[in-house]
């Protein structure tokens, strides 16, 4: 039997990655879907600008667009995908969980509280069990997951497997990231053809806080963050999709880059349906990653990494992943998988 699902941001361009990887899905079923005030009522099919190459499946097409309220929402469904505005999540997410759906949420509301978790589920699949923590003070019958930044996923799996390898001190990276992870009226073409914008509001510190909470350690009560220094300076490209991160580590023990590929290339994967195979493929050509040769690997969700080299204090490298697959929809789907494996739903 399938779990019933919702999408709350529906027709946006991570709702319709959410879409893309449900049509089908051996667990999930989308039941509802939701989006603004200026959607409501309409179809599926009208409302949403599709912009991904293979057509909107069938069955969602003809679904009707609701309000972004849990009245909305069929009583038996019991998880939702948000993948609203920042802004929008933190006024409604809450309203969710309240009325008892467990809300799995890309939007970064919330993401650095102490009692929510904040998964990639490969790395730090345990935190899951913050829930408990975050029902015993809220009083939920629901429950607020997290996943992080799309920039901040496409780092994370390397340097956990730096860090279980050597220890981290010190991260540097910058980005250089792709329109889609602005959002379908984010950037301009006036502003991003022929050109690069050497700031993305908010997403630098973004990076800082959100890694260390994901390399942190929880405890059953708390998550004790990674005592490194996090830097990052954040740059959108005129690439459509795929963000591609240059990352300079301080490590406690000295790594070699064989070794540092070692361990990047064998970090464990899951079990879980939409998880790759092998998360992190190391390449040795040192023009690899690439946006458009690599992003779509293991269907959008493995991260690639290359460009190892010795640094003076660790290890410099490049790494790349799909935004709005393995950074946002894609990551939000393992959530509810993870938690469908560990019995919240
Ligand atoms: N794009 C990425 O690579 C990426 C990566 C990681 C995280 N995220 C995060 O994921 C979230 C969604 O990003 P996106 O790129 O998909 O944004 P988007 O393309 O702008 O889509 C936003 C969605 O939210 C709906 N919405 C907007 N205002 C609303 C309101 N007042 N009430 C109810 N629904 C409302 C929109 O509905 P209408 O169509 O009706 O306006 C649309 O469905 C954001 O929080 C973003 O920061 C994005």
């Amino acid at each position: 039997m399938t779990t019933r699902v919702g999408i709350i941001g529906a027709t946006g361009a991570v709702g319709q990655r959410l879409i893309q990887l449900l049509d089908p899905h051996p667990e999930f079923e989308v039941a509802a879907l939701t989006a603004s005030e200026d959607s409501t009522g309409s179809t599926y099919e009208e409302a949403a600008k599709w912009r991904i190459s293979a057509p909107i499946p069938e069955r969602v097409a003809d679904m009707e667009v609701g309000e972004t309220s849990p009245e909305a929402i069929p009583d038996d469904v019991s998880l939702v995908f948000s993948s609203l505005p920042s802004s929008v999540g933190a006024a409604v997410e809450p309203a969710f969980c309240e009325a008892g759906y467990i809300v799995s949420s890309n939007s970064s509301n919330g993401r650095a509280d102490e009692d929510v978790p904040l998964t990639i589920p490969e790395v730090n699949a345990d935190h899951i069990d913050l829930i408990e923590v975050q029902r015993d003070r809220r009083g939920w019958d629901g429950a607020l997951v997290k996943n992080p930044n799309c920039s901040t996923i496409t780092m994370v799996p390397p340097l956990a497997a730096l860090e279980e390898a050597f220890g981290l001190e010190r991260v540097t990276v910058s980005t250089l990231q792709a329109v889609s992870g602005a959002g379908y009226s984010g950037v301009t073409s006036m502003e991003i053809i022929d050109n690069a914008i050497p700031h993305i509001g908010g997403e630098e510190a973004k990076m800082e806080t959100e890694s260390r909470k994901l390399l942190g350690t929880f405890d059953g009560a708390e998550v004790e963050w990674l005592d490194a220094r996090v830097d990052a300076s954040c740059n959108r490209i005129p690439t459509l999709d795929g963000h591609l991160e240059n990352v300079w580590t301080d490590t406690v023990a000295e790594a070699t880059p064989d070794a540092a590929a070692e361990a990047m290339g064998s970090y464990p994967g899951l079990d879980l349906h939409s998880s790759p195979d092998r998360l992190v493929h190391v390449f040795e050509d040192p023009k690899r990653p690439q946006p458009r040769l690599d992003r779509d690997r293991e269907n959008g969700m493995a991260i690639a990494a290359g460009g190892l080299q010795p640094t003076e204090g660790g290890i410099q490298f490049n790494c790349l992943a799909h935004n709005t697959l393995r950074g946002a929809a894609g990551a939000s789907l393992l959530n509810g998988e993870l938690l469908l494996e560990n019995g919240y739903l």
